[in-house]
């Protein structure tokens, strides 16, 4: 049984207090907010006032995932805002390790987004200081594509390296996530899905939710 991590980027940003509430009171395990950029992925979302928002009526983890570049200048006020899980990206991180550092070092648990063309051997070095890895099954920036198959066997390399170190690290598949391809996605060895459009753009997105949970 896999965490459910709903992606707020498809709700209705006219009520979101609606929806937050729904996730509230769902099966869902996190809450994941994608923040973007308009430089790292072609695209702006939403930023720290929304997320200091939302903190203050969900009682789930808030699992931030940054699509931004120079991330480290911003993990502070992204804590500050209620980040619980704080993920940059490999691709705009030239220090990752210190970046990693920094995170847990606010007291966040620290991921690392990992776009599709990007291998996973190059996570394994520090592998055992990544508490979540967010795989990209799509190219970052929108929500509602197409699942990536590859990433299926990009999940079962990662998998293996984390039983081989023997780390904690929870695999969190990000992009293209359906009622159709979630078991697979399990199978390989995901911990973690996030699903946004399959979660909001269904008739009822609770009922969706406890259907991705019960999933094995
Ligand atoms: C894409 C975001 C995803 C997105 C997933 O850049 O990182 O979190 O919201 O949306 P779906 O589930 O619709 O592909
Ligand atoms: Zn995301």
């Amino acid at each position: 049984m896999a965490l459910i991590a709903p992606s707020v980027l498809s709700a209705n940003f006219l009520n979101l207090s609606h929806d937050i509430k729904m996730i509230n009171e769902s099966d869902a395990d996190w809450f994941h907010l994608d923040v973007m950029d308009g430089r790292f992925v072609p695209n702006i979302s939403f930023g720290l006032p929304v997320i200091a928002a939302i903190k203050k009526e969900a009682n789930k983890i808030l699992d931030v995932h940054l699509m931004i570049e120079e991330p480290g200048k911003f993990a502070e006020d992204f804590r500050n805002a209620g980040a619980d899980i704080l993920s940059v990206h490999i691709e705009a991180c030239p220090h990752l390790h210190r970046n990693l550092q920094q995170i847990k070092s606010l007291g966040m648990k620290a991921g690392v987004a990992i776009n599709p063309h990007t291998p996973v051997q190059h996570l394994f070095d520090v592998l055992h200081d990544i508490d979540v890895v967010c795989m990209m099954s799509v190219n970052p920036g929108f929500g509602g594509q197409k699942f990536i198959q590859y990433t299926i066997e990009k999940i079962k390399q990662l998998k293996e390296a984390i039983l081989t170190r023997q780390t904690q690290t929870l695999i969190e598949i990000d992009g293209g996530v359906t009622l159709d391809n979630a078991a697979e996605i399990i199978h390989a060895g995901a911990d973690v899905l996030v699903a946004g459009n399959t979660v909001f753009n269904s008739p009822n997105p609770t009922e969706t939710i406890h259907l991705l949970k019960t999933i094995v």
